[in-house]
């Protein structure tokens, strides 16, 4: 299994939040770390169908390619999340990733009794987000929702690299400050896995 997993969550293969990830992918290759990328889109996978089948194996029981990534998210140190701003939140394809995760919060919640408010952040998460308006509160139902899916996995919001203004597929390329600060958070990412570097933050454009 590889070091950090990168999920495309956008629709489109070759949309903004995809050309980011691509950039921050590259900067932690660059810096040495093993990385899987997924294309959300491309998997067979099942909304959460809220049978609670997880109550009894403490793990999904829909037999989908979600099985696959719950795998990969489990074994990876680090997590790079891109998806678009759709009504404010999430794609519809990341949500039916997270919402499929609620078999690990009955895991940890249910079955292994974990107190709930207790954290544990082994794991560092990425978040990249764009949307095309301006609104002062454009990424704040992602976040929250993003704040709480890493939660699960054991992962702090480690940094957010959030643009705005961005609509057409293709528009990112016009900033080529935000590419490299993608490829930067890639970098430093990695890095910060080996225990070099690597401050939590946020970055937001308008
Ligand atoms: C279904 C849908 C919903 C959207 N909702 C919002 C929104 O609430 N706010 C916003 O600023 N942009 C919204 N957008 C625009 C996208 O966030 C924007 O086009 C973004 O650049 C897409 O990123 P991508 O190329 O990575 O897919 C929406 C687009 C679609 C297709």
């Amino acid at each position: 299994m590889a070091e950090i997993l990168a999920l495309y969550g956008s629709p489109r293969r070759k949309g903004n939040t995809a050309l980011l990830l691509k950039k921050a992918v590259e900067g932690a290759v660059e810096a040495g770390a093993e990385v899987e990328e997924v294309v959300l889109r491309d998997l067979k996978m099942s909304p959460c169908l809220e049978i609670y089948g997880c109550k009894k194996a403490g793990r999904c029981v829909i037999q989908d390619d979600f099985q696959a990534v719950y795998d990969k998210a489990l074994a990876c140190r680090g997590l790079m999340l891109a998806s678009p701003i759709f009504f404010y939140t999430v794609s519809a394809h990341t949500k039916t990733l997270m919402d499929r995760f609620q078999s690990l919060w009955v895991k940890k919640h249910w079955i292994d009794k974990v107190p709930f408010g207790k954290r544990e952040c082994s794991k560092k998460g990425l978040f990249i987000s764009v949307g095309a308006t301006k609104g002062k509160r454009l990424f704040e139902g992602a976040l929250i929702t993003v704040r709480y899916f890493f939660q699960v996995l054991d992962m702090e919001l480690w940094q957010s690299l959030l643009y705005r203004s961005l609509d057409f597929e293709g528009d990112v390329l016009k900033y080529p400050a935000y590419l490299e600060e993608a490829y930067t958070a890639g970098k430093e990412l990695a890095e910060s896995m080996r225990g070099r570097a690597g401050e939590q933050h946020t970055t937001i454009r308008i």
